[in-house]
């Protein structure tokens, strides 16, 4: 999918933190979304992901606007994944059941959880398992309806360094297998291994590399 932001500016209360940001999220590539704490990452991510509604501007999917995408919840569950730091998996049901309460179908959990390197783990509960597999699996359930794009605010914050580059690897890689990848960090370890790099700074895009 496409996206397209055009002069968002987004206001909390009195203050200004989206300054006229332009950008355009090509599909099927992995973006990140760098800059220092309070640079507006978490912001611009929210409302690319239609999370949250910018205060000016506008964001386009494969050309439509918000408004124009209909019903949004369907619109979500077959075109967007979501994963943020704290994975937000549910410690009563396994790994695999977490996967399963978001999956369209059934069919694909065992493969996908093979494919991320978590299969001999999908009948343990998530605080039997280690950070970066509780992570891999949460980016399965990200992924399990295959959506066209997957967006992750800090995904790493909570791992070290070898499986935060794991993190990234996988990203690369469902990345150059079809799926977007959006991804807010303060880590610049990232940038080695995104297709496209936006730097914010104090809400505006600073620089943008490829
Ligand atoms: N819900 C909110 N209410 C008021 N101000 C907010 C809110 N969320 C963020 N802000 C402010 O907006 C600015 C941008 O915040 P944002 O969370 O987008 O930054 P960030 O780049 O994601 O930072 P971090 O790296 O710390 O996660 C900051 O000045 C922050 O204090
Ligand atoms: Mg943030």
């Amino acid at each position: 999918m496409k996206i397209e932001a055009h002069a968002l500016e987004h206001y909390y209360g009195h203050e200004k933190v989206l300054n006229g940001v332009n950008i355009t999220i090509e599909p099927r590539s992995f973006t990140a979304i760098i800059g220092e704490s309070g640079s507006g990452k978490t912001t611009l991510l929210s409302i690319l992901s239609t999370l949250m509604q910018p205060s000016f501007g506008s964001v386009r999917y494969d050309g439509k606007t918000f408004q124009e995408l209909g019903n949004i919840d369907l619109f979500r569950r077959h075109n967007i994944g979501f994963v943020f730091q704290f994975h937000y998996l549910i410690s009563y049901l396994t790994l695999r059941e977490n996967v399963a309460l978001a999956a369209l179908d059934e069919a694909k959990i065992d493969p996908l959880l093979g494919n991320l390197g978590i299969e001999r783990l999908s009948g343990r509960y998530s605080d039997e398992v280690s950070g970066g597999e509780r992570q891999r699996a949460a980016i399965a359930r990200a992924l399990i309806n295959s959506p066209s794009v997957v967006f992750a605010d800090e995904p790493t914050g909570n791992l070290d360094t070898k499986n935060a580059l794991g993190v990234y690897e996988l990203f690369r890689r469902f990345a150059h297998e079809g799926t977007g990848f959006v991804v807010a960090s303060h880590d610049k370890k990232i940038a080695d291994y995104a297709d496209v790099i936006i730097e914010m700074e104090d809400g505006i895009v600073k620089k943008i590399h490829q």
